[in-house]
């Protein structure tokens, strides 16, 4: 400490805001959106009722439900001059790396978003990005498969249409399985928030400053995209790919991440800043993992493997001193996966269930008029020194 200055790495222990959004209690793991659970949000609701929820503050009417969705329904489609942007984009580019230089680019195409007039003039940016983040998200999986890019569907639901845009291809009908859809809509509601993590702290800071929406959001869309982060879902499933490869031996791992000083291996989908229990989320869909696979006659190994992994884990006296439970992105991938989602997008469907989140945790920093986000530090460099010349050096 030096005079009134604290050190908190991490922010561990800093409460940056108050904030009526997101409930969480790492003990108990209890995750409330607004002050409804998110067990019953995850069972009832679709993800638009959830981001207009955490958006405006309380479930829609179906007036105003209807008024959304068609709003949204309105703005699916994106200036065809940002697929040129997205065409310029090597044909391996990460699209984590795409969506997030699209959605900044969105401030180009809109540039009265650059007025800074207060969060009560957002709506219409706030439709956009929750309209046209889909129809993007898919062109990285269309051009991976040299396949066209589809338009959206507007008689089609949110979820439905993401998946149509994903999937469809010109040369037959495709139909959207309702059991794929009302998985999809699930696992977005259960990524919608999560109060102060780290991507949303993001957004949060770079709208202090009063930059708009869009470049906001792409920030957070770099801050999700870390491995220690919302990166993790994709490193899940590459860890339990390897697992399966070298014969299974899940003990192997788990005495491997007990080594992380040497081993530099981390279990990744263990373990969580707030979680000194079940994330509840993980346990949710852990069970809509057997659910959906097994409705979808899919049969995984590698499902097998993480449950191993995740029993082997919590029997382990390391991981049960530092209480570290499978997170939400332990078992989300494989859901993924048998939705036929590609491995390289996991991340990118964690920003789109995101997405409300991040919008609603913006327009509160916005409008409770918060100071712009500007930390101080303790120094530790040289003192005072002065200047030699080069030839002297
Ligand atoms: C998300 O914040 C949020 O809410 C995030 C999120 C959201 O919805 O926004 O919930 C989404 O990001 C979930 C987390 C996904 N990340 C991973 O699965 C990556 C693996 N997990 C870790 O890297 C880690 O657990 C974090 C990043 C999640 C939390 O890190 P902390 O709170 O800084 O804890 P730490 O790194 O200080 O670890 C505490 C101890 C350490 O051991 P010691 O130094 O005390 O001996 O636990 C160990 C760590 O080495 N540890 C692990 C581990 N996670 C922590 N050891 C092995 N495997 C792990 N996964």
């Amino acid at each position: 400490e030096s005079g009134y200055i604290t050190i908190d790495s991490g922010y561990k222990n800093t409460g940056a805001t108050k904030s009526a959004i997101t409930f969480l209690d790492g003990e108990k793991g209890i995750l409330h959106y607004r002050g409804y659970s998110i067990e019953d949000l995850a069972e009832k609701a679709t993800f638009l009722e959830v981001a207009y929820l955490l958006i405006y503050g309380d479930l829609p009417t179906a007036e105003q439900y209807s008024k959304f969705e068609n709003a949204i329904r309105r703005h699916t489609i994106v200036n065809e001059d940002m697929r040129k942007i997205f065409e310029g984009f090597p044909v391996n580019a990460h699209p984590m790396g795409t969506l997030s230089s699209l959605i900044s680019a969105m401030s180009a195409f809109y540039p009265e978003s650059y007025d800074d007039k207060g969060p009560d003039q957002t709506d219409l940016h706030i439709i956009r990005l929750l309209a046209k983040l889909p129809t993007i998200a898919t062109w990285s999986y269309k051009k991976s498969q040299g396949h066209p890019v589809n338009y959206p569907q507007n008689q089609l639901d949110y979820c439905s249409n993401f998946l149509h845009m994903m999937f469809a291809l010109p040369v037959e009908k495709y139909e959207v399985d309702p059991v794929v859809s009302s998985a999809l809509n699930k696992l977005l509601i259960l990524h919608a928030d999560h109060e102060q993590n780290c991507s949303t702290s993001t957004v949060r800071l770079v709208g202090s400053s009063h930059a708009n929406l869009f470049s906001s959001i792409s920030a957070g869309i770099g801050a999700l995209w870390g491995p220690l982060h919302g990166g993790a879902n994709q490193e899940v499933i590459e860890m339990l790919e390897a697992i399966k490869a070298d014969g299974g031996d899940v003990g192997k791992y788990v005495e491997m991440a007990k080594n992380a000083k040497t081993t530099g291996f981390r279990l990744f989908g263990f373990g969580h800043r707030v979680y000194k229990n079940f994330d509840p989320r993980a346990k949710i869909i852990k069970k809509a993992a057997y659910d959906v696979l097994e409705k979808l006659g899919v049969n995984d190994p590698v499902l097998e493997i993480a449950k191993g992994l995740e029993e082997a884990a919590l029997n382990d006296e390391y991981f049960i001193a530092r209480k570290l439970y499978p997170n939400v992105d332990f078992y989300s991938g494989i859901i993924y996966r048998a939705l036929g989602i590609p491995t390289n997008m996991f991340t990118v469907m964690f920003a789109m269930g995101r997405l409300p989140g991040w919008i609603a945790q913006w327009k509160e920093m916005r409008t409770q008029k918060e100071p712009i986000g500007r930390p101080r530090q303790i120094y530790t460099g040289s003192t005072l020194r002065p200047f030699v010349p080069i030839e002297q050096r």
